[in-house]
């Protein structure tokens, strides 16, 4: 486990089992210090860990249709997670459920995980290298950049699965959290949460956060896209310009009872906001803490689900001697 501090009293800790960022505090509007990610206060909770509290998700983050996918010709088939899909790089070996090497970095503010996922591994192509660095910026950033080679054409979309209450991890649902989402548009999805093709723009629907709105606001609307995930659980696209590949904002929550903000950005071209509606109160946390329905919110910065079976998305095939390489930025604040 390693623990990252600031000069302002931010604290991270986040551990070489899965990568898993354990705890964030950050303070309030008065400077009330509170743990502001869901999660366990012991190594055995996190095994199993069915919701991906706080996990590295990879190789393959989000949903690959039917556990299959072709490339170059061939066909992989992957193991079935959920449903007739592959979730979140798949069972035994996906990246939440593996040790991580780990190195801090020299100046104490981070550290490095490595892991090597090997040709075949949950069934996917190539020996892929891949590299987790979490960094405290005294900014109070928390800066995750990702760096990937491989030895074989493969697809790659690692993301983080932090749950974030900013009223604090187990103090209630995050339907009064005010979230904005730097984007028009987004990808449906069908009975499977697998995107249908279409780039639907939001405005007009529920989807629609361009202007700060409160998340429990229209999330059990009657709305097709609400009723069959639940609540949100969407690929929403960042706006940007089309050859900018740099960090650009994709969110900004505000919890308006503590004042803190969460501002994530990123150089993904897209984020899933999750609100946690399969979390059914099963799953018990730090302090006790039954963890209910919509009790956090996620944003997996990522590529689109199923690009592998979608050659019209923005490809995530890596190829030998290329290297991948993301940055989220995590940014705390308070209003
Ligand atoms: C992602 C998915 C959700 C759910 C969670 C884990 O956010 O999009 O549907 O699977 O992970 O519970």
């Amino acid at each position: 486990m390693y623990t990252l501090t600031n000069s302002h009293g931010v604290e991270v800790r986040v551990m070489n089992y899965g990568g898993i960022i354990l705890s964030i505090r950050v303070p309030d509007r008065n400077g009330q210090l509170a743990d502001i990610v869901l999660g366990h206060e012991t190594l055995e909770g996190y095994i199993p860990n069915p919701p991906y509290l706080g996990a590295i998700v990879g190789r393959y983050a989000n949903r690959i249709a039917n556990g299959s996918f072709t490339l170059d010709g061939k066909t992989y088939t992957l193991p079935k997670n959920d449903g007739p899909n592959t979730l979140h790089g798949g069972l035994d070996r996906a990246f939440n459920k593996v040790v991580w090497d780990a190195e801090p970095l020299k100046d104490k503010t981070g550290v490095t995980f490595s892991y090597l996922s090997k040709d075949g591994e949950e069934g996917f192509p190539g020996n892929l290298k891949v590299k987790v660095t979490y960094t405290l910026t005294d900014a109070n950033a928390l800066v995750l950049d990702y760096e990937a080679t491989t030895d074989k054409a493969t697809p790659i979309n690692v993301s983080q699965h932090s749950y974030f209450n900013l009223a604090g991890e187990g103090n209630g649902d995050i339907l009064n959290h005010e979230v904005m989402l730097n984007a028009d548009r987004f990808t449906p999805v069908d009975k499977n949460l697998i995107p249908t093709g279409e780039l639907r723009p939001v405005k007009g629907t529920p989807l629609d956060f361009t202007a700060s709105t409160r998340v429990g606001a229209r999330i059990d609307d009657n709305y097709d896209q609400l009723t069959l995930a639940h609540g949100y659980d969407h690929n929403w696209i960042i706006n940007r310009k089309a050859d900018d590949k740099g960090l650009v904002l994709a969110a900004r929550v505000y919890e308006p009872t503590t004042g803190r903000v969460l501002e994530v950005s990123t150089t993904q071209p897209a984020v899933q906001f999750y609100t946690g509606n399969f979390l059914d109160g099963t799953v018990t946390g730090k302090q006790g803490h039954v963890y209910k329905r919509r009790y956090g919110l996620c944003l997996e910065t990522q590529h689109y689900p199923d690009s592998p079976n979608h050659p019209d998305f923005p490809t995530t095939i890596l190829k030998p001697g290329e290297t991948f390489r993301s940055k989220t930025v995590f940014k705390f604040s308070t209003k």
